[in-house]
Order: C-alpha cells, then sequence, then structure tokens
C-alpha cells in the first residue's frame, strides 16, 4: 500500500485521492503512487471513470521543490519523471476528471492537463508559477498548456508566473466546469455524466486547434519576451519558457516535450534558479524562531490601535483594514487626523481604479478604520502600534502614556526603523510586552515586517508579532536590537559609500544607473527622495551618538536638508520632480556636489558600473556579514528576505548573501581588503566574512551548519 497514493469507490467512479501533506506535493512516491493507481483502476471493472482528487487543502502544488533545491545545487535529486505518468493517464481507456481545489500549481497543472477533463472549485486558483523559481515548466506544461488555453494565454501564465481563479480558467478553457459546494461529488457525478453519453476522450497532446502556426505566432512570441524583460527584469527562465512554448507550434508533441527538458535542464542549474529556490526557503524559514515552539502561546488578534496618522501610520492601518482587523487611528490634533484620513482614502481610491479593490470593498475597509483623538478604546486593543516621528524623547512620553492604559496582554509595537527598543521599553513596567514592528513604507503594499526583539520581548509577544505578520500577508523576520536592525544598519555603509561616490566624480544618476542594471528595484538617491530627506536627517541626528570620530561622513546631505530639498515631497531632492514624480537630474546638485567635494579637497575621477556596485554591494555585504556574526540576525537567509522584501534587492540573485556566495566570499574579501588599504577603518572586512572566505566557505553552508 502507498500510504501517499489510496484509491476508493464512488458509484462505479474510480477515485484516486493524494495525501502528502502540506501541499500534496510531487515527493517521490506520489508519482509512483499515480500510477500504480491508474493501472489497477483501469483494471478495475467496477470503476467505469476516473476522478483524481488532493485531501487536505490542495490538489498538488507542484513538485517538490526540496527535490528541486538539490538539483540546482548539483546533489542527486529524485525528481519526477512524469512522462510516462502523464501518458498512462492520457492514455486511459476510462474517462478521466481531475478534481481540483485549492492551488494546482506547477507539476500539479501539469498532472491534471493529462486529464481528459478537469473540474475545479470556484475558489481554486491554478498556475505555472516554476519562473518564480528560476525555472519553466519541467513536465509537458509548456506543450499541454497552450493546447488548452492558446499561446498568448500560456505565454502570459508561464512568463508571469500568476496563478488565474477558477472562473478565468473555465473561460481559458483550462478547466471544463467551476462548482461550488461538494467537489468531489460533483467530479464523480461530471465522470459519470461523461460515461452516460459516451462523450470522446480527447487527449490534450492531440490537440492542435488553438495552437496557431510559428508564423501567426511570431509576434505573440516577440510580445512574451517584451513581458518578460518588463515583469522579470534581467530573468532567464520566463525567455526559455517562451522558446519551450515555442516548440509546441513548431513541434510534434513528444519533440516538444523533448525540447521543454532540455531547456528545464539548462534553467535549473542556473544561479538564478539556485537563487530563486533559496528565496523560497528563506522566505519560509524566517518563521523558525529560537525560543519559539507550537506549544508558545500566540495572543488573538482582533484589533489594532495605531498612535500615529502620518505616512508610516496611515499605511499600517490599511494593512490591518485590508487583513480584517479593527483599527483604531488616534492623532493629536484634529486637521492632522484629517489629513491621515483623507490620504488612505485617496489611497484606496487609486487602488479602485487599478482594479485591485470594489469600491464596496473599500467602503467596508473605511468602516473598520476609528479615527479618533483620545485614547477611547485602546484599553481593548490586542496590539498597540506606535507610529510617531523617529524621535526617542516622544516615543518614550507615548509609552510612558499608554502603560496606564493598555490591556494586560496588549503587544506593545513601536515602528522605529533605528531607534533603541530596550530605551522605548524602559519607561514600561512591562518590557516583556515591548517589541519593534519596523514596518516599510508604504505599509499596505511592502511585504516585509522587521520584529524587533528586546532584551525583554517575551517568547509569547514575539510569536503574537509573527502571527500578526502572517494575519497582514506580510513577511516576518526577527532581528535583534542594534542602531539600525537589519535592514538599515545594512543601509546606511551601503548609502553612505554611493556618496561617497558622487563626492569622488560619479553623479547620482550614474550611481543609480549602475544600481538598478545591477538589479535593485530603485536606486538608492531615488530611494532617498522617495522616502524623504528629512526623515534620513532625523534617523542621523538620533543615532549621531554612534559616528566615530575621524570616520569620513558624507557632506552633502545636509546640506540638501537645510535647502528644504526633502526629496519627491518638495520636487526636489537629489533629483527634481515634475507634477507625474518623473526623476530628472538636477545639475544644481551637481554643482553642489562638486564644490563641496573641492572645498573638502577629494579628488575627482570616473567609474565604472562594476566600481560603484563593488563600493555600494559589497558594503551591503560587510555590514550584513558583521550583523550575522554579533547574532541580531538568526541566519544568513534571514537578511536576504529583509533585502528582498524591504529594499527592493533583487531575487533572482537571492539576496545580498545568497549574492555573495555565487560571486564568491574570497574575491569579494579581496576586494574589501584593497578597499580597506584605500579608505581605512569603514572598509575593516568583517571577521565572519573573512574567515568563511579563507575557509572556502559560503553564508549558505554557514546556515546549513548552524541549523
Ligand atoms: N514542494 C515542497 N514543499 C512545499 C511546496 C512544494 N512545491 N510548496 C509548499 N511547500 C512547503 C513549504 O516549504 C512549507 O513548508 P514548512 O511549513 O516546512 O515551512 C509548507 O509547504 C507550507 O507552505 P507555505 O507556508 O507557503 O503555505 P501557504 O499556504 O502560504 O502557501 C502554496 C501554499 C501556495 C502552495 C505555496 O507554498 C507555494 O506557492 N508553493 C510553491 C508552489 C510552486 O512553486 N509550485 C511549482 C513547483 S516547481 C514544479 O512544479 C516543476 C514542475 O514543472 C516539474
Amino acid at each position: 500500500m502507498n500510504p501517499l497514493v489510496s484509491t476508493t469507490n464512488q458509484s462505479g467512479v474510480a477515485v484516486i485521492t493524494i495525501d502528502n501533506p502540506p501541499v500534496n506535493a510531487l515527493s517521490p512516491g506520489v508519482p509512483e503512487g499515480l500510477a500504480s493507481a491508474f493501472t489497477a483502476a483501469n483494471a478495475d471493472v467496477g470503476a467505469k471513470a476516473i476522478v483524481v482528487i488532493g485531501a487536505g487543502r490542495t490538489f498538488i502544488a507542484g513538485a517538490d521543490i526540496k527535490e528541486l533545491e538539490y538539483a540546482a545545487w548539483g546533489q542527486p535529486a529524485k525528481l519526477p519523471a512524469l512522462h510516462d505518468l502523464l501518458a498512462t493517464i492520457e492514455n486511459s481507456a476510462k474517462p478521466v476528471v481531475m478534481a481540483l481545489h485549492g492551488t494546482t500549481f506547477g507539476g500539479g497543472l501539469e498532472v491534471a492537463m493529462a486529464g481528459h477533463y478537469r473540474v475545479a472549485a470556484r475558489d481554486g486558483v491554478m498556475g505555472q508559477p516554476e519562473v518564480n523559481l528560476g525555472i519553466i515548466p519541467g513536465a509537458e506544461g509548456t506543450q499541454r498548456l497552450p493546447r488548452l488555453v492558446g499561446v498568448e494565454k500560456a505565454i502570459e501564465m508561464c512568463v508571469t508566473g500568476k496563478p488565474i481563479p477558477a472562473a478565468d480558467a473555465l473561460a481559458a478553457g483550462l478547466v471544463d466546469a467551476v462548482v461550488d459546494g461538494q467537489l468531489l461529488d460533483s467530479a464523480v457525478a461530471f465522470a459519470l455524466d461523461v460515461v452516460s453519453r459516451n462523450a470522446p476522450l480527447v487527449k490534450t497532446s492531440d490537440r492542435t486547434d488553438k495552437l496557431g502556426t510559428p508564423e501567426r505566432n511570431a509576434p505573440l512570441y516577440a510580445a512574451g519576451c517584451a513581458l518578460a524583460a518588463k515583469v522579470r527584469r534581467g530573468a532567464i527562465a520566463p525567455l526559455k519558457a517562451v522558446d519551450a512554448i515555442e516548440a509546441a507550434v513548431a513541434l510534434p508533441f513528444d519533440e516538444g516535450c523533448r525540447r521543454e527538458r532540455e531547456l528545464f535542464s539548462e534553467c535549473v542549474v542556473t544561479d538564478q534558479a539556485r537563487a530563486l529556490i533559496h528565496a523560497f526557503f528563506a522566505e519560509r524559514g524566517v518563521a523558525k524562531v529560537p525560543g519559539i515552539t507550537k506549544e508558545t502561546t500566540v495572543r488573538p488578534v482582533g484589533k489594532v490601535a495605531i498612535i500615529g496618522a502620518g505616512t508610516m501610520g496611515g499605511g499600517i492601518a490599511m494593512a490591518c483594514a485590508n487583513a480584517g482587523l479593527q483599527v483604531l487611528l488616534k492623532e493629536a490634533e484634529q486637521a492632522a487626523l484629517d489629513r491621515g484620513m483623507e490620504t488612505i482614502r485617496k489611497n484606496y481610491d487609486v487602488s479602485v481604479k487599478r482594479g485591485r479593490f470594489t469600491p464596496e470593498g473599500v467602503e467596508e475597509r473605511m468602516a473598520r478604520i476609528h479615527p479618533q483623538l483620545d485614547y477611547a478604546g485602546f484599553d481593548s486593543a490586542d496590539v498597540i502600534i506606535e507610529a510617531v516621528f523617529e524621535d526617542m524623547a516622544i516615543k518614550k512620553a507615548i509609552f510612558a502614556e499608554i502603560e496606564g492604559i493598555a490591556g494586560a496582554d496588549c503587544v506593545l509595537g513601536t515602528n522605529t526603523s533605528t531607534l533603541n527598543i530596550d530605551e522605548i521599553a524602559s519607561v514600561t513596567k512591562r518590557p516583556g510586552s515591548v517589541v519593534g514592528l519596523h514596518f516599510f513604507s508604504p505599509a499596505n503594499v511592502m511585504r516585509l515586517l522587521e520584529i524587533v526583539r528586546g532584551k525583554a520581548t517575551s517568547s509569547e509577544i514575539l510569536a503574537t508579532a509573527l502571527a500578526l505578520a502572517k494575519k497582514l500577508n506580510k513577511v516576518g523576520v526577527v532581528a535583534g536590537n542594534c542602531p539600525g536592525f537589519i535592514g538599515n544598519r545594512m543601509m546606511f555603509p551601503y548609502m553612505y559609500e554611493a556618496q561617497f561616490l558622487v563626492e569622488e566624480g560619479a553623479t547620482p544618476e550614474q550611481v543609480d544607473k549602475a544600481l538598478t542594471g545591477f538589479g535593485m528595484a530603485m536606486g538608492i538617491f531615488a530611494v532617498d527622495d522617495m522616502a524623504g530627506i528629512d526623515v534620513a536627517w532625523r534617523v542621523r541626528k538620533a543615532l549621531r551618538h554612534f559616528a566615530e570620530p575621524g570616520v569620513r561622513r558624507p557632506l552633502v546631505q545636509d546640506q540638501l536638508f537645510e535647502m528644504g530639498r526633502y526629496g519627491q515631497k518638495t520636487g526636489r531632492g537629489w533629483y527634481i520632480y515634475d507634477a507625474n514624480r518623473k526623476a530628472t537630474p538636477d545639475p544644481e546638485v551637481v554643482e553642489l556636489i562638486r564644490s563641496s567635494a573641492a572645498g573638502a579637497g577629494i579628488a575627482q575621477r570616473t567609474f565604472t558600473p562594476e566600481e560603484i556596485i563593488e563600493r555600494t554591494v559589497y558594503a551591503l555585504i560587510n555590514e550584513g556579514a558583521r550583523i550575522l556574526e554579533e547574532g541580531y540576525a538568526l541566519r544568513a537567509a534571514d537578511i536576504d528576505v529583509v533585502y528582498i522584501n524591504g529594499y527592493g534587492f533583487p531575487a533572482r540573485l537571492g539576496g545580498p548573501m545568497m549574492c555573495a556566495d555565487q560571486i564568491g566570499l574570497a574575491k569579494i574579501a579581496a576586494r574589501i581588503a584593497e578597499f580597506h588599504a584605500e579608505f581605512g577603518e569603514r572598509w575593516t572586512p568583517a571577521p565572519l566574512l573573512a574567515r568563511l572566505a579563507t575557509e572556502g566557505k559560503t553564508f549558505r553552508e554557514f546556515d546549513l551548519e548552524r541549523a
């Protein structure tokens, strides 16, 4: 008996159930179990048709990514060879109906497409998300999908990796029926109907009606490549997916499948596949925190009270309202409260225009947000989040105030991006309840939540904060309490180095172009302008006591602040902004940089994009290594998750630490040693980086050894 696949009989239909929790991945044993079950069902005189269904929350969610990871790193992997199984399914003499619920993804959809019919639960979704892992569908998905939905739709699905809901799948021809209620009963009834009508059993692989011709499809392939460049800049797999779909049209089915296998094999060993698979597991690994077990109590969260209705407070309120939580939003003055609520309304209106929410959905969300000037209702809040200015004195005053108001079980969160959690907690009598909840702007959009553990923060509070992140559809990463935590602490040397580069002869535009060319979502100067030069100034002021005497500081950013050039919000910062927030370089700023540099006697020269990347990204990596060694990040992979989800670091490079592994730690350490000799103390090599480089090891191995 195969424990992963079992067969029962319902009304004369063989029901094959896959039961491989949590997501019925095609792990070793599942394809074998399916193959035996099909042979048995076809031989069973008591079965007129076959239904395949997944136990638990989903149909098959894809190949086992653990096996893909082994393959990516060149280790022995048990990747399923599905060709024979899919042929067995298609060649079944009895009708095969696939009953789809949950997430029919990747290899799961590929199995489903080999059936003669597909019946989907209304809330199910289907997709070929392989590009998210740097690969293409490897079990004939690129060959069967265009046969069912046409070339254009197949390209869109394989290039973007975005799943489609059941209703869209029905319209596209991917499924034959969408049902409410009992999926298995509906699928069995569907199968019996096929039998009673003696309906033809068309093999998907035999279909050609939606394929078109290579000539007529040429513009679709070109559009697919353009789409890939737009939504997945620099990624290899989406382009290979287009190639594979071209093969589906140009070649007979079996040859097309062979071509797909070749392309798949090419993709799975690329640095990009390694990086993206790493990112997949890294994101799921962050919740594994020492001291938190399944037994740790997670306090229920239904009501969140927020102090401060500015950019951060408003965004957090939206994130909470979107997740169905009740929100109390407090401001000190009516005008600020009105402004905050107006901004929330405006942001929601944009979401309606973009089709993200319906007007009714927005009204429901707005109704969950209660604006107020006092602390009414705060006593029954499950979480209080202080989201005021980055000013220690103000934050302490607020915590002293809420101390007497908050309920005994309330989580006391501070949305600081850099300040000392322990100092904030010191003004309360319950420092164990205090935790940093560092949201990223716009807080209703950005996925990262840095959860900062103070020295007294209890496991219960931390577990509740992690659960809150999940509820808000965010990825919560636990960071230790050091200035800037993980993300901003790494940001300081990265940003400073960028500013030193412009003082030494580059322009903000050149630096930003090199960074976006490398893959960053935005250049650092554009980020500074977006986040607010005034905000950065306030942070610098708060952390001034950490500045080391004699260590070089950037010359220009304080001057921009003094000139009132706060960035996008004032139309001027490092760049000039038009009404549509489009940036153009400002000669006045370049002049300011040049004169400041001349005043300080800084020699001028030109820089290549490679030098710019080495100076900035290696600074990021060096600081990351320090944070890791000092224990402020639990794993190198956690740092990667922070940078991918909060700082626009390209996922296809796996985050800064994985990127460092792929560049080679020895190469980076050698370059850092050169910078150290040239620029002095600020480039002191992180001991961990130097050690791993000497030992020929990687950050990934460092994580694995400590797991
Ligand atoms: N293989 C192995 N493990 C998987 C997996 C898979 N395909 N999908 C999910 N898991 C694991 C996760 O690692 C996690 O494990 P953990 O609890 O030990 O951390 C657990 O299942 C639950 O996953 P999530 O926390 O992500 O649960 P969610 O409910 O939030 O999401 C999901 C479920 C939507 C299925 C999401 O996990 C997902 O998107 N998975 C990836 C799906 C995918 O990419 N499929 C294609 C794989 S490649 C392929 O099929 C190649 C083929 O063409 C040959």
